[in-house]
């Protein structure tokens, strides 16, 4: 695993450079930009900034995926779609079809299996076993979970699907995650991490600490990108 930190005071521009030079690179080398946004609310500044410079991306040729989704409607505001919608796919007029939504306000199973036979769908086209994000942005939590991966739940176990709908005891809530398996077969990953953010965490997850969810993030083929505020 190839591994970048970038400490930024410019973090939402820098960010959105970033995601822009990686649609610039997947585009230029396979016509596709498969990239999958994270929730919550570090992302939505630098989704913002990417609605602005990114007027002139194909964005008919870009698929977007959702690393997680809390199990509510879609114009509800704990939604990771609605946010995304407000801040980036409405403000850039990304075509319906370009957009892959979890859809949380339906039974939790049945929307990742629904979710996982889509991504399915899409890899068999290129001849994948599995379907390889260009990019992955994820989070970090205060607890060290990331998409929605949290420490102690069922989807950190996962070793074989690649979406599945997992409850959270401390939230009392399901959501719907990628696991580690598809997270780790993207081609790069980038962690947008605000400054507010502890950075004790952050340190102890780049060291690697076995504890926090996001220290597993280690794609096989792939390079990750810690992008921090
Ligand atoms: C979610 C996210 C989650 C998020 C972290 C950080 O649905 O909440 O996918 O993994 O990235 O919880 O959230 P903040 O950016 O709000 O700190």
């Amino acid at each position: 695993m190839d591994r970048q930190v970038i400490r930024t005071k410019n973090f939402a521009v820098d960010a959105a450079q970033f995601i822009l030079d990686q649609a610039h690179n997947a585009l230029g080398e396979r016509n596709e930009f498969r990239l999958a946004l994270s929730g919550g609310n570090t992302p939505a500044p630098v989704y913002t900034r990417l609605a602005a410079i990114g007027h002139d991306l194909p964005w008919d040729l870009t698929r977007i995926t959702f690393g997680d989704e809390r199990c509510v409607p879609p114009d509800d505001r704990q939604s990771n779609f609605r946010m995304a919608w407000e801040t980036l796919l409405a403000p850039a007029a990304v075509p319906e079809k370009s957009i892959l939504r979890m859809r949380g306000e339906i039974d939790p199973q049945t929307a990742a299996q629904e979710y996982q036979d889509q991504l399915d769908f899409l890899a068999a086209q290129r001849g994948e076993p599995i379907y390889r994000h260009d990019l992955i942005l994820l989070g970090l939590g205060d607890d060290g979970h990331t998409a929605s991966l949290f420490p102690g739940t069922a989807a950190l176990d996962e070793t074989i699907r690649r979406v599945v709908a997992n409850f959270v005891p401390k939230l009392d809530a399901w959501r719907l995650t990628f696991t580690l398996p598809l997270i780790n077969h993207a081609r790069h990953i980038c962690f947008l991490v605000g400054a507010a953010k502890n950075a004790d965490l952050i340190g102890r997850v780049l060291e690697g600490d076995p504890q926090f969810p996001a220290s597993r993030v280690n794609p096989s083929a792939g390079e990750v990108t810690w992008i921090i505020g």
